[in-house]
């Protein structure tokens, strides 16, 4: 790279997805909004995305998804209620949380064609700058935060970025994975990707983690993309077209993946956090030893 790439200052976060794998949790209460500890999944991704030097959080909502857009304004009578039994620290905490002026945008996916399709969706407030995607029922425990370690590397590279993780080959099926050229410490220049591939057919056990970085011209790509894998618009299969145009660079960032929109991936990371939280971690750890 020669000359410094466009800063990044957007990010899209899909949340319009039914999350049929936790229900009937997410029956009435979104995906994104069950809590890991004592927070939303989404408080999680939003902390990574502000950390990360994001101003700006699109995201992409459907039907009985309201309740996200109210996670990040006041509750005026709850906060009083709060403030008069003295309960400063969560407060703060949670006034913390609160958008700023004009960080947050939603728009909506009218049906949930896919994760390409979803994203397609956020086109017109993207505008022609590129822009980071985060799947937000993915929590990433990682120091820095797995899209700061996205976004340094593409301040060197610019172009493409997609955050990977190392897989159990007998899994990648399951997974959008990354076909590698060459790699240079955790940066992998790819040559393709395919998303769920047929069992024994995976070009690596590098999986698609949920931490991109992409450029504008995906969109004009997504306007066109045909339904793919499970019947759904994939991002992978827009960005395996944009690759012929575009360079792509997979990132093996350091830090535990959490796939929270799977039961077994939700009961890990309430486990995982809560055993790492200096306030909860020893009776935590009580409590768990105690079933096993
Ligand atoms: P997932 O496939 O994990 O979410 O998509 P899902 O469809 O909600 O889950 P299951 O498979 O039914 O359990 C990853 C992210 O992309 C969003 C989801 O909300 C999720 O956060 N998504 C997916 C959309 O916004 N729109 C879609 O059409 C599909």
């Amino acid at each position: 790279m020669t000359s410094k790439p466009a800063r990044l200052r957007k990010a899209v976060l899909p949340v319009a997805g039914l999350g049929t794998r936790v229900l009937p949790g997410t029956k009435t209460t979104p995906k994104e909004l069950l809590n890991v500890v004592d927070r939303p999944i989404l408080s999680y991704i939003v902390e990574e995305a502000r950390e990360a030097g994001i101003e700006h959080i699109v995201f992409v909502t459907g039907r009985s998804k309201g309740a996200i857009e109210d996670y990040f304004d006041h509750q005026i009578e709850l906060e009083a209620q709060l403030e008069a039994k003295g309960k400063t620290a969560i407060l703060e905490m949670m006034n913390a949380e609160l958008a700023k002026a004009g960080e947050m945008s939603f728009t909506r996916q009218m049906q949930p064609k896919g994760l390409g399709h979803a994203v397609w969706c956020a086109r017109d407030i993207i505008g022609h700058e590129p822009f980071a995607v985060m799947l937000p029922d993915v929590i990433v425990d990682g120091q820095p935060g797995a899209l700061k370690q996205l976004v340094d590397a593409y301040e060197e590279t610019g172009g493409n970025l997609i955050g990977v993780e190392s897989v159990d080959i007998a899994d990648a099926h399951k997974y959008g994975i990354v076909d590698p050229a060459s790699r240079e410490g955790n940066r992998i220049t790819m040559k393709g990707m395919v998303e769920k591939p047929a069992p024994g057919t995976a070009p690596s056990n590098l999986s698609i983690a949920g931490r991109y970085i992409l450029q504008p011209e995906i969109f004009d790509l997504l306007a066109t993309q045909e339904r793919g894998a499970g019947g759904e618009i994939q991002l992978t299969d827009a960005m395996d077209r944009l690759m012929h145009e575009q360079s792509f660079t997979a990132v093996e960032y350091a830090g535990v993946t959490h796939d929270c929109g799977d039961k077994i991936g939700l009961l890990r990371a309430n486990v995982a956090l809560a055993l790492k939280r200096p306030d909860l971690g020893e009776a935590a750890r009580k409590a768990i030893s105690a079933l096993l």
